[in-house]
């Protein structure tokens, strides 16, 4: 008997056996049309009422135009935001445990990557060299967290776990214990005690290209390697490479990991890849988890069908 729940389109760029094998028990008696199966190409989406969507295809809402909620395959919307014909309804993140714990790893990860010198011990090794470096313990370095949002109030508080000194700052004031934090007005102060620095800000048109050579010039240069050092996995828009490079061949910055970039993939000839102290990773922080994904967007359906608001709804307006 043909199912009488409304449709769900999935139009996901994400690895196709991966999100095939997770449909095979999601959205249990409602008709899932996967637009990445050839099988299911030409099939008519007038009645589909929800979209799960990461760089979907560019006519997916002149022919599914009767949607009642779209769903961000990721946390960040900013691919959502800019997609042709986006209709007025409800836009829901995807805001999970599974990716919220890989991204405070690869924090966690990066600070410590930097604070124990790991790039240098690696260089050391594969020449052969036995020589012990100076051990600055976590505490006596500021990790200075830009976005304490879902991402960066867990990474905030497992960087304290680990002992570093944190700060955080975002747009309106937040109250997190043991950590000082600051609001928009208080940047400066915020730079002026910072000696790892670490971005988790979604892409809008206000941090658009706010990580550049004037904010490095501000972070402490007080720490145990005389400079900041730069991490960052919010969205590469909000960094001005070419003033990364220049700042890490300069000395004003110590080093920087990276994990997002203006234009992904990375140029094979961006110079991020060989500079030293500079960790590059394939915007891999934190992959949605596919099975979660569909967990949360059922939640949310079963929500909306009840009555019930949507969560981790997008402000359109503020961009995130
Ligand atoms: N690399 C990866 O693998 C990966 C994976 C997932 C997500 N991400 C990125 O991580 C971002 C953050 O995710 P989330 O779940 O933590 O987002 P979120 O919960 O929406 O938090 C965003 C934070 O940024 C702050 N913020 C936004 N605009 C600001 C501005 N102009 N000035 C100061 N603070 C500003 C917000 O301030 P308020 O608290 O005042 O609103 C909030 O604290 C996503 O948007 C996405 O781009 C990357």
């Amino acid at each position: 008997m043909p199912s009488t729940a409304a449709p769900v389109v999935i139009d996901l760029k994400f690895n196709a056996g991966e999100v095939q094998a997770a449909l095979a028990d999601a959205f249990p008696g409602r008709d899932v049309i996967n637009r990445a199966d050839p099988a299911q190409a030409g099939r008519d989406l007038s009645q589909a009422r929800y979209a799960v969507v990461w760089k979907s295809q560019p006519d997916l809402f002149d022919r599914a135009p009767n949607l009642a909620a779209v769903f961000s395959g990721g946390a960040g919307v900013d691919h959502v935001l800019t997609l042709p014909g986006l209709p007025d309804v409800p836009l829901v993140r995807f805001v999970d445990p599974t990716l919220t714990t890989r991204m405070s790893e690869w924090v966690v990860l990066q600070c410590l990557l930097h604070l124990r010198q790991h790039v240098a011990y690696e260089a050391q090794a594969r020449r052969g060299v036995w020589a012990e470096l100076p051990q600055p313990e976590a505490r006596d370095l500021t990790v200075g967290v830009m976005g304490l949002g879902v991402l960066g109030q867990d990474a905030a508080r497992k960087l304290k776990m680990m002992g570093f000194t944190v700060a955080g700052w975002s747009r309106r004031p937040k109250t997190i214990e043991g950590i000082e934090t600051y609001d928009e007005s208080g940047l400066d102060a915020f730079l002026a005690r910072t000696d790892l620095l670490v971005g988790l800000l979604p892409l809008t048109a206000e941090t658009r290209g706010l990580f550049d050579a004037a904010l490095f010039a501000k972070l402490s240069r007080k720490g145990p390697f005389g400079a900041p050092v730069f991490i960052n996995a919010g969205r590469g828009g909000s960094q001005v490479e070419a003033d990364i490079v220049a700042a890490v061949r300069s000395g004003v910055l110590h080093g920087a990991s990276l994990d997002v970039f203006s234009t992904e993939p990375l140029d094979a000839d961006s110079p991020l890849w060989t500079l030293p102290n500079v960790i590059v990773t394939p915007h891999a922080a934190a992959a949605s988890d596919i099975r979660a994904l569909f967990r949360h967007v059922e939640t949310q359906i079963e929500r909306h069908e009840k009555g019930l608001p949507f969560e981790h709804l997008v402000d359109r307006t503020a961009g995130y």
